[in-house]
């Protein structure tokens, strides 16, 4: 059989091809066989188009085209031609049709677990065990393709701006970036691992140690930690590095990144620079570190104004070093709507939900509890009008109140419909506390990374008696409350690194065994440096208007970190275990 040579792809051909030879190759998503015509839907990676054989078809391709069915790999030649009248509107190729006088069937195929269409009802489980069909689906190839374009886009613009593209190393000793390491273990070092790395993060900076200035790297990180909609155990960094700058040239450059990507991506403006603000700020405020600014709905405090507040459930809290804090809403709210945010926040541990609803007579769940004066108050605080409703939320522990309202403020605005489309909010958070303490664990974690610079002042006065009011020379770039990005300034001489590792629970001998090749470099001149991720998967499916990263990869894994089309992970071979001295135990 001669092999054909594709001509066009579908969508490319338009009205002005009309009377050309054509051959296009592609699927069928349908044929329709009717009498003396025969028509077919042939879907390539750009669209469809429709193939129409007649009477006047060479009988032997005719009954070539009667064999087809949905799925089927074909190659069509022929004449493309007006469609007259019958325009199909949902389609580019809707005005015009090709006229086949060849058809050859490169592939057949079997009924398919589902159809190749969009919004069937079918189970998100089938769609990835066959995701090789999913991924046909026109709008999952197209985010494949949005991605790819997204990744073209970022390297020109990064190599443009002097960044030298370096691939760093898979099989490394662990970087801690929070989360726990991938594990692979090593045939000829009996008994010893390397781990996948959860980002290239001292890799980078070494590579400033060696003098690249700036680096940059689109990089596969891995993460042993739970999915969630904007998490996977794979995912990819748009990583870069850069020497002898400050916080203020990093955000020029990620600025200058941004307005590229949204101009060119999407042609959209983006304003810079973009707001900053502090994690403190962003707590008071909106009870996150990744604001979704895309809606109001700012926290008014309360505690002040309630101090000594007879009422038990404000007065308690206040007392014991809470909050009291609340929303207003610009909306009225049904006592089953009140019911079932009263149970949503309670899934953020808050005790209960206060509310006041200013509608023809209003009504409160909290106000006969409190004086006049405290009641004005509260309604002066918030300022409230006419069909204004108030949501408060006490607590003795402030991360409840900012972890229930900040939700609550999110929940309320998705349930009401508040959420403008087509709008990007973006912002800096900057100041992050540079430690964190578990009181799960008992000890202390960086809240970025171990490698990056406190602020020099606070770590001296407060690292031995309250690390938690020192400050990280750490940001984030938030996008519509996703963290779509973060970095930080990095510590670059020994002694320093060497403190707060101690101080992280790395006596020097650990620290040294772990870390001591970065420990070695800053001893032979380190540059000052610093540097920034954005997970390309978010920035991705924020870009798309997309909720689950899952959609903007191609092979995603689930909940239970497998993969349902391959079933990775699975059994090793009992002579690959041999080797590696693994023996498998139970798991308790
Ligand atoms: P961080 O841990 O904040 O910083 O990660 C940077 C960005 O990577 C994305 N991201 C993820 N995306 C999908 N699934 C995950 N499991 C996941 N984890 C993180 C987020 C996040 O903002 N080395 C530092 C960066 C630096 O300091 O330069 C780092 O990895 O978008």
């Amino acid at each position: 059989m001669k092999n054909l040579k594709r001509t066009h792809y579908n969508t490319d051909l338009s009205v002005n091809d009309i009377g050309k030879q054509v051959c296009v190759m592609g699927w069928v998503q349908k044929q329709r066989h009717k009498g003396a015509l025969i028509f077919i839907d042939l879907r390539d990676r750009t669209g469809i188009i429709q193939i129409a054989l007649g009477d006047h078809t060479d009988r032997e391709v005719f009954e070539t085209a009667k064999k087809l069915r949905s799925e089927f790999v074909i190659a069509v030649t022929g004449t493309v031609k007006s469609r007259g009248k019958d325009v199909n509107e949902d389609r580019k190729t809707g005005a015009i049709e090709i006229d086949a006088d060849n058809i050859v069937i490169y592939g057949e195929a079997q009924t398919p677990p589902f159809e190749i269409v969009e919004d069937s009802n079918v189970n998100e489980e089938l769609r990835l065990k066959y995701r090789y069909l999913d991924l046909r689906r026109p709008s999952l190839n197209s985010n494949i393709i949005f991605r790819h374009n997204v990744q073209r886009v970022t390297r020109d613009y990064f190599y443009d701006n002097g960044f030298i593209d370096i691939e760093t190393p898979n099989l490394i000793k662990p970087t801690p970036e929070g989360a726990r390491d991938y594990l692979v273990p090593s045939r000829v070092h009996n008994g010893k691992f390397y781990v996948l790395p959860q980002s290239p993060q001292l890799y980078k900076q070494l590579l400033m140690v060696a003098g690249f200035d700036r680096y940059f790297q689109i990089a596969r990180c891995y993460r042993d930690e739970d999915l969630r909609a904007d998490r996977q155990p794979e995912f990819t960094q748009i990583d870069l590095e850069m020497s002898f700058v400050d916080e203020d040239e990093i955000y020029e450059i990620i600025e200058g990144y941004i307005k590229t990507l949204f101009k060119k991506i999407l042609d959209v403006d983006i304003e810079t620079p973009l707001l900053r603000m502090t994690y403190d700020e962003c707590m008071n405020k909106y009870g996150s570190d990744k604001p979704d600014l895309r809606f109001g709905y700012e926290f008014v405090d309360l505690t002040e104004a309630l101090k000594g507040c007879s009422f038990k459930v404000f007065g308690d809290a206040i007392e014991n070093g809470g909050l009291v804090k609340g929303i207003k809403i610009d909306e009225d709210f049904s006592r089953k709507e009140i019911d079932a945010l009263t149970e949503y926040v309670k899934t953020y541990k808050a005790k209960g939900l206060a509310w006041y609803k200013n509608s023809e007579t209003p009504t409160s769940s909290y106000s006969k509890f409190l004086t006049d004066e405290e009641n004005k108050k509260i309604l002066e605080l918030f300022d409230v009008k006419t069909n204004e409703a108030v949501f408060i939320i006490s607590d003795a522990n402030p991360e409840v109140v900012y972890a229930s309202l900040g939700a609550l403020r999110c929940e309320i605005a998705k349930r009401k419909d508040k959420i403008p489309k087509n709008v990007y909010k973006l912002l800096w958070v900057t100041d992050f506390p540079m430690f964190e303490y578990s009181e799960e664990d008992g000890r202390w974690y960086a809240k970025h990374h171990p490698f990056t610079m406190p602020n020099p002042d606070e770590l001296d006065k407060y690292l031995n008696s309250d690390p938690s009011k020192i400050h990280a020379r750490a940001y984030d770039i938030v996008i519509n409350g996703w963290e779509a990005g973060g970095g930080s300034i990095r510590i670059n001489n020994p002694e320093m690194q060497q403190r707060i590792l101690k101080f992280l629970g790395y006596e020097e001998e650990i620290a040294n065994e772990r870390f001591g090749f970065l420990l070695e470099a800053y001893k032979y001149g380190a540059p000052q440096h610093g540097g920034l991720a954005f997970g390309i998967e978010r920035l991705t499916c924020l870009l798309l208007g997309l909720t689950n990263i899952r959609d903007v990869i191609a092979f995603p894994k689930v909940q239970n970190a497998s993969e349902l089309m391959s079933g990775a992970p699975s059994v090793a071979d009992k002579k690959a275990l041999d080797e590696l001295g693994i023996e498998i135990k139970e798991k308790k």
